[in-house]
């Protein structure tokens, strides 16, 4: 089996591969694609440097959602998990920068869901304290974004 297969059966095959690179989906070929990538929160991973400049970020990704629209079937749809902000390194309206990029790339939006976490653990909790002129909002909430390539398939033809 090759090194980056980590699993493959008759049903499933577990890829373990860097996403910019691998060779090992087609395009064209898949349904579904849900995906929690990096929030570029300085999170310690083993190869991948998740502190990059918010610029580099973007470029990072436009270029796995770029893959990702070429492996979808054109009735496929993604699912993608991110924030709905950041303000760790500076504030950064991530959904919807992520969002204009995969507009750009040519997905279309079908729809967000809230993942109402109430979790503010790892935000600032000082809000606009001694600063009015500054409102300081912390949503603990990421956000689902529902993309689609080309052709809506409704409910109503699925039943
Ligand atoms: C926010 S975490 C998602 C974690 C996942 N939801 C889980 O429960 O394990 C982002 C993941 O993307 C992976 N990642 C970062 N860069 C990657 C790349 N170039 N190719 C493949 N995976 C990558 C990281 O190693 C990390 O596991």
């Amino acid at each position: 089996m090759k090194a980056h297969i980590f699993f493959e059966n008759e049903w499933l095959k577990i890829i373990n591969d860097d996403v910019l690179k691998t060779e090992e989906i087609e395009d064209h070929s898949i349904d579904l694609i849900v995906t929690s990538p990096p929030y570029n929160v300085d999170i310690k991973y083993n190869s991948h440097n998740d502190k990059l400049s918010y610029r580099d970020y973007l470029e990072f990704s436009r270029k796995w959602l770029t893959r990702c629209y070429h492996w979808l079937k054109e009735d496929g749809r993604l699912c993608l998990n991110i924030p709905l902000d950041k303000n760790k390194g500076g504030q950064q309206s991530v959904g919807a920068d992520l969002t204009t990029i995969a507009k750009g790339i040519g997905f279309k939006y079908h729809s967000t869901i809230i993942w109402n976490e109430g979790n503010i653990s790892r935000r600032t909790a000082w809000g606009s304290w001694l600063s009015a002129s500054a409102p300081y909002v912390i949503a603990p909430v990421e956000v689902i974004i529902v993309l689609y390539k080309r052709t809506v398939v409704s409910a109503k033809k699925l039943s």
